[in-house]
């Protein structure tokens, strides 16, 4: 997704943070972490580690909770992305600069580049970093205006400066919310050792950087090209699932049966099976996936080894090795978890049906 390769230099290194408990996610994320649900077919935190190759950066250290087994099956050594990956356990999410203090011995003096690992960024983190080693303040933050920045950071300018720093304030000093992509020295441990925890009890990293402004370092900002989601809740995960798959071009690596329609652009990965369906794109048909008698409609993302049979879906994401099977209505705007099985009666069939379900559920309806 990113830009041209910076050229690979050891001295910056990154810290993507996939910690923290993802409440506004559940039920997904009771079994499974936040940062790997599929965005078209994609674990979300690979697009993250993809642009920090991109950006020249090689040496990770991935901050993880309670799904750390899960997140070191994923992503293993890193070699798959090119980079170098350690991973770094916080017992408990008590806030970005707790991560931060967390990884300090990682870090070292080195400079970082610290990255959410559920937000996705269109453009990557090629010219913030590219701007840091040119510029070397002692922080770079990234910033974008939002609709309502009640539930981000928010930033305070002053012309070019950067003055002050709120985390999810309820009456909002601007609407520039700062976007999970920020770039420190080793500065910011000090800072994050002299602040105490927030009200919502965390380690606050906008608490931090504001502790950098107020002892005079320069902290500069850059704007989001592009667009930036963060994918924390169910609006946004199905948000960044169109905005990827509208990126995509068709592609059929799949088996195409008989009485099959495909309409606009449509991905069929590998072993997928499709008989007697209509899929209009853009929707990709993850690889093993069966879709039979069926209707896939636009920004639908399926992953691998599901069953679509007798149904109706649209604009939804499905976990892998999921069964939809007879439903009496379309499905719509849904997240469905892993080895999920919905079926149901399709002689009643109405209008839609939108569900979030975590993995290993049945719903019979
Ligand atoms: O997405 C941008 C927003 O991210 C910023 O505008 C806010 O200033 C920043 O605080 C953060 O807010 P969120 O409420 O979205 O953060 P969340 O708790 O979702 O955590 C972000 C990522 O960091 C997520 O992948 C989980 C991980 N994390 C979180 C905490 C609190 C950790 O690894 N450890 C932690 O202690």
């Amino acid at each position: 997704m990113s830009a041209n390769p910076s050229t690979p230099t050891g001295d910056l290194k990154g810290l993507v943070l996939s910690g923290g408990a993802g409440t506004r996610l559940r039920p997904i994320t009771h079994t499974s972490a936040k940062q790997l649900v599929p965005v078209a077919n994609k674990p979300v935190l690979f697009y993250g580690l993809e642009a920090m190759h991109a950006a020249g950066i090689r040496e990770v250290g991935i901050i993880v909770g309670d799904t750390e087994d899960e997140i070191r099956e994923a992503v293993g050594d890193g070699s798959q992305f090119g980079l170098e990956v350690e991973y770094i356990r916080q017992d408990e999410p008590l806030g970005l600069a707790h991560a931060v203090l967390t990884a300090e011995e990682y870090l070292g003096d080195a400079p970082f580049l610290m990255y959410l690992g559920d937000n996705l960024l269109r453009d990557g983190l090629t010219a913030l970093v590219d701007r840091f080693r040119s510029e070397r303040p002692d922080a770079l933050i990234l910033l974008t205006e939002v609709e309502d920045p009640r539930s981000y950071g928010v930033a305070r300018l002053d012309g070019d400066a950067v003055v002050e720093l709120v985390e999810k304030p309820t009456d909002p000093p601007s609407n520039l919310a700062l976007v999970g992509a920020y770039v420190f020295t080793s500065e910011i441990h000090d800072a994050a050792r002299s602040i105490a925890p927030s009200g919502r009890g965390e380690l606050e990293i906008t608490d931090a950087i504001q502790h950098l402004i107020d002892a005079g370092r320069t902290v500069s900002f850059d704007r989001v090209g592009g667009w930036w989601k963060d994918t924390g809740k169910l609006a946004d995960m199905l948000h960044a699932n169109r905005l990827i798959l509208d990126l995509f071009e068709d592609r059929i690596e799949g088996t195409i049966g008989e009485d099959v329609v495909l309409e606009g652009r449509v991905v069929v990965e590998e072993g997928a099976l499709l008989e007697r369906c209509r899929v209009r794109g853009p929707a990709i048909i993850g690889r093993d996936t069966v879709v039979r008698d069926a209707y896939v409609g636009p920004y639908t993302s399926i992953y691998w080894g599901c069953t679509v049979e007798d149904a109706e879906v649209e604009h939804s994401i499905i976990l892998e090795q999921t069964t939809v099977r007879s439903l009496p209505a379309r499905l719509t705007d849904s997240l469905l978890g892993k080895d999920v099985t919905i079926e149901g009666d399709t002689a009643g069939r109405g209008r839609s049906l939108q569900l979030m379900v975590g993995d290993s559920s049945l719903v019979r309806i």
